[in-house]
């Protein structure tokens, strides 16, 4: 199939290496196009186990299988090719990919991340704010570049770190609007595209937004 038509048929793929919340929230939401495969790195992953209970096919791929991070990401563009995929989401997916996967889905790889990026990429980056008590904190949603959380953000949501948190509770309130921002941002990506602009790729006229109680959110739009 044609890359346009290919294009015309949007379909995602879905990494990823644990509990699944945020496939869960993908499975739960309506996204424009099918999600047709899920791979995981780790083959205990409960996130398996909520895309079968969908009915959505998966796959384990262990990283420890493969001679290099290039080998690896060329078995998941396999996998993600042979079943038609179009976009792909990082949805706890704990791998750094390389280019290998970013070549096959140019501006077509989308991660969830739970910090205000810049700040605090990579692992535990809920703690790392917690630890340097920000007074806000929050969740971004950017494509992924051959960098550790460095790609282009498309979208952010903030919430307050609040008198008496703990760990668990900023934890679990940023997960509430991870599990809001990302559906919403895939949604877009796929049923409206992206605007390459001067400052970088944004959401097509992305408003409005969804009313939030406890958080902030901002998105990048452009009008094409
Ligand atoms: C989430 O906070 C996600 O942002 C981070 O891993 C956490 C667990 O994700 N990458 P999930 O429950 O496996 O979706």
């Amino acid at each position: 199939m044609s890359s346009r038509a290919h294009l015309d048929h949007p379909k995602l793929g879905v990494l990823v290496s644990g509990s699944g919340t945020n496939l869960q929230a993908l499975l739960d939401a309506d996204l424009g196009a099918p999600i047709a495969l899920v791979i995981s790195n780790k083959k205990g992953a409960f996130a398996l186990e909520r895309a079968q209970k969908h009915g959505v096919k998966t796959c384990v791929l262990g990283h420890k299988d493969f001679e290099s991070r290039e080998h690896y990401d060329a078995a998941i563009v396999a996998a993600l090719e042979a079943e038609g995929v179009t976009h792909v989401v990082l949805a706890g997916f704990m791998r750094i990919v390389t280019s290998v996967l970013l070549d096959a889905f140019p501006r077509r790889v989308l991660n969830i991340h739970p910090s205000l990026l810049p700040a605090f990429p990579g692992i535990d980056a809920q703690k790392q704010a917690f630890e340097a008590r920000t007074l806000i904190a929050g969740c971004s949603v950017h494509l992924v570049d051959s960098g550790l959380d460095s790609g282009p953000i498309l979208a952010q949501a903030a919430v307050p770190v609040c008198p008496g948190d703990d760990l668990d509770a900023l934890r679990a309130r940023i997960l509430v609007e991870e599990h809001a921002l990302l559906p919403w941002v895939v949604r877009l990506v796929i049923t409206r595209g992206l605007v390459e602009t001067p400052e970088g790729p944004a959401l097509r006229s992305a408003l409005p937004l969804p009313s939030r109680s406890l958080a902030l959110w901002s998105v990048r739009t452009a009008e094409a």
